[in-house]
């Protein structure tokens, strides 16, 4: 395929075959569940691995997107703490800005900017979602319910002003038009501003071979020597990055318009260590593809070999993540009995692709012989709420399935 970003002829390391878009949970069985050829390429120059074919953007993100911020605990602390540190930079660095603006582009349910409305910052959140976005409204974000673009950062300066801050988390990720959008960003954003956005971070996914990132949503898995290259076309420069824990690994970037920047110690040992673990170098992404391979047959094994021990197995949230695991590893309802998820929309349903039914948490108890943690990003949370479980854990991560 061709580069989306360089438009450079680049090669497939990875083929997951036929899938279902990861958060597309089914009411009852339907003849035309939609599938599409998932499979990867890299530009490896850069360290940006990106989906060869993408499902069209209105079948992802609708009026029934499955997935709300506020279901995760950790993930209200994780957005409380952003909206914090976003509060002490406008209060540092924008002191004298009487019109302070910050827009969030994939503000969810609202739950980071709510808090920073709070504190009567005035904050425009852009998501395309309708059920997410009424519930942002409900909480008093003033919410724009569209797909973010360069002529959506057009519109928002002429309806608004433009931003001193913007911020993004798992959603430039999912925006295939990576040279609009950063156009857009250095658009919307003041000379003096600051873009900050999160995703999941490549280093992450290439170390513990974590290949549900790879999804419908997620047409890129970024690195920071990516981000550099991507956004300095549009005069935006990468001057510091944050590691995070969020979805089992995240990269937070923070970049400027101002040309006399300086790149932090962290980002340059970043940018070093990108290039020793291999993020540069093709043959690292054939032994990622070689490992996901060992792993999927693996996981299934597990399974099965569990299963004819007569174990009871459940599955533990079914994230849109757990959608790319049965799938590519062909583990339906003759393995896994059912999936628990809090999430009420999920409830009910049946899972993408392989039809396992999603229950009320609660189903939990009483507690089977085996658990597949799907909501692995979450394991600390969960363990914690499910101490007295005392069946097994299991994963499909490569590490775990060593042993
Ligand atoms: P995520 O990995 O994309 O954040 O999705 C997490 C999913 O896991 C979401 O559907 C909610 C579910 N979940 C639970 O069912 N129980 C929990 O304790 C947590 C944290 C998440």
């Amino acid at each position: 395929m061709k580069c989306r970003f360089s438009a450079k002829e680049i090669p497939t390391i990875l083929d997951f075959g036929k899938m279902p878009l990861g958060n597309g949970f089914l009411d009852s069985q339907v003849d035309d569940e939609y599938f599409f050829n998932m499979s990867v390429a890299v530009n490896h120059d850069i360290g940006l691995i990106q989906l060869e074919e993408q499902p069209d953007p209105s079948k992802m993100f609708h009026q029934e997107y499955a997935f709300f911020t506020r279901t995760s605990n950790f993930m209200v602390e994780h957005f409380k703490n952003v909206s914090d540190e976003i509060f002490s930079l406008l209060n540092e660095s924008y002191s004298s800005d009487n019109s302070k603006y910050v827009v969030e582009i994939g503000s969810n349910d609202g739950v980071m900017l709510e808090s920073l409305v709070k504190k009567n910052i005035k904050c425009l959140g852009v998501e395309p979602s309708k059920n997410v976005s009424a519930v942002s409204k409900k909480y008093g974000v003033e919410t724009y319910e569209k797909f973010f673009s360069y002529d959506v950062s057009k519109e928002i300066i002429s309806k608004h002003q433009q931003a001193n801050i913007i911020y993004a988390a798992n959603v430039f990720c999912h925006i295939p038009d990576i040279n609009d959008l950063a156009k857009a960003c250095a658009n919307l954003l003041k000379d003096k501003g600051m873009l900050i956005f999160e995703d999941p971070y490549l280093g992450d996914v290439l170390n513990k071979i974590s290949y549900d990132q790879i999804y419908d949503e997620h047409v890129y898995l970024f690195s920071c020597h990516s981000i550099k290259n991507i956004f300095a076309k549009y005069g935006l420069n990468l001057i510091d990055c944050k590691n995070l824990t969020t979805h089992g690994g995240s990269m937070r970037y923070y970049l400027v318009k101002d040309s006399q920047f300086t790149e932090s110690n962290h980002l340059i040992n970043t940018f070093k260590n990108e290039i020793s673990n291999g993020l540069l170098d093709l043959n690292s992404y054939k032994e990622f593809a070689r490992k996901c391979d060992f792993a999927r047959k693996k996981f299934k094994e597990r399974l099965e070999l569990y299963k004819s021990n007569k174990l009871k197995i459940v599955g533990y949230g079914a994230t849109s993540k757990s959608t790319a695991i049965l799938n590519y590893c062909d583990v339906g309802c003759e393995l896994i009995d059912f999936i628990v998820d809090t999430t009420p929309i999920k409830q009910g349903k049946l899972t993408p692709g392989k039809h396992i039914p999603v229950k009320d948490y609660a189903n939990f108890i009483p507690h089977p012989d085996v658990s597949a943690l799907f909501a692995w990003n979450h394991k600390k949370e969960i363990l914690q709420k499910e101490n007295n479980f005392k069946g097994k854990w299991i994963t499909h991560l490569y590490n775990d399935l060593l042993d």
